[in-house]
């Protein structure tokens, strides 16, 4: 007959399973390790599989008790063993992610580029640069004066209504009502410098312009131009073709083909009207160039004395030539974008063509 003590001794048994195998469990540092203690307990001859088979041989009536004292203990087991393993996994998935594998290719960074207009800019400025003329800058909020006055354009004079001009409102201050607008024209500069500076100078602005413009595919309300002047003794007219052919042909290549035509402006006399050959149509005639297969890209000429006058140089000693480029149709013409609206559209998939 079994002994009574041999319950007791099954209970204390099995507590000592519990205990041991949850100290090995919790300290098992990785799963490998676990898995031998897994198989140590639970394996088939596992200490607690031995010990459930053995509650065999106790008394009929004491198996249930113990029996389920050893149910609750490979429960407890199995819990935890879930649980370390789990823990287990997410240290080393944590650890390999922690690795840096220095051979591997990088992540290119996406870099972007300059804008059409940028790029045309620069290019520009550098042709201009390399025939002695100086970059500089001005403000785009402009008084009545400089953009108008000193051109030799008065007020009421009919050329104002050529560039619908944005004004600044002036209410409830002390400047005179009118006096303050956005620059319509880069031309501005010319009596800004001229005042500061004796000649000979070569100087360009490039630099934003704003009119009150109805937009469509070659206007904008704002838009870009370099204006530029040369003041010298013996300024010719000469001088301002050949500035204007060799710059232009520089930019957009030697078989650009121009045409120069008689125009007005105040502050020019003569004034020149330059013309490129539309290069969307290649003198076809398309909306771009209003059928006429040209291109208006540069007007120009020779300072009128007055401005001269104006900002206190002597005619009669000096002359010089002043001329815009219309830099954003530069960049359709050159690019032959049929809209000058794509040059402010923020959309990737235009901007990455250039
Ligand atoms: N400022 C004129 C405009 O925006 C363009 C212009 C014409 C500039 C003749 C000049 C010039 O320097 O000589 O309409």
């Amino acid at each position: 007959m079994t002994p009574p003590r041999w319950t007791e001794l099954m209970e204390e048994v099995l507590i000592g399973i519990k205990n041991s195998a949850l100290t090995l469990i919790l300290e098992s540092e990785d799963l490998k390790a676990l898995e031998e203690v897994k198989l140590q307990f639970l394996g088939r001859s596992g200490r607690l599989t031995i010990a459930i088979k053995n509650i065999a041989k106790l008394p009929i009536q004491k198996r249930p008790e113990v029996g389920q004292l050893a149910n609750e203990v490979k429960k407890t087991i199995e819990e935890t063993i879930t649980e370390q393993e789990l823990k287990l996994k997410n240290l080393e998935s944590n650890k390999r992610k922690e690795q840096i594998d220095i051979t591997a290719p990088g992540i290119k960074p996406r870099i972007g580029h300059l804008h059409p207009m940028t790029q045309v800019l620069y290019d520009v400025v550098d042709v201009f640069k390399g025939i002695g003329f100086q970059p500089c800058d001005g403000p785009e909020i402009e008084t009545d004066y400089y953009n108008f006055e000193v051109l030799n354009i008065p007020k009421n004079h009919p050329a104002r209504d050529t560039q619908q001009t944005l004004y600044l409102d002036t209410r409830n201050t002390k400047i005179t009502p009118g006096e303050i607008i956005l620059r319509t024209q880069t031309s501005a500069m010319q009596g800004r410098v001229m005042e500061k500076a004796n000649p000979p100078l070569r100087v360009i602005v490039p630099g934003k312009n704003f009119r009150y413009e109805q937009v469509d595919a070659s206007h904008g309300f704002e838009f870009w131009q370099v204006e530029g002047f040369f003041v010298d003794t013996h300024v010719r007219l000469t001088d301002l073709f050949g500035t204007i052919d060799y710059v232009l042909k520089k930019l957009m290549g030697e078989k650009t083909k121009l045409k120069f035509a008689t125009t007005n402006f105040p502050f020019v006399e003569p004034g020149v009207d330059t013309y490129m050959e539309c290069s969307v149509c290649k003198r076809k005639g398309c909306s771009f160039c209003k059928q006429s297969g040209w291109s208006e890209i540069m007007p120009a000429g020779m300072i009128h004395p007055n401005v001269l006058k104006a900002v206190g140089y002597d005619p009669n000693k000096f002359s010089g030539f002043a001329f815009a480029i219309g830099l954003s149709r530069l960049v359709t013409l050159r690019y032959q974008m049929d809209d000058l609206r794509l040059l402010t559209n923020p959309d990737l998939r235009i901007l990455e063509q250039f």
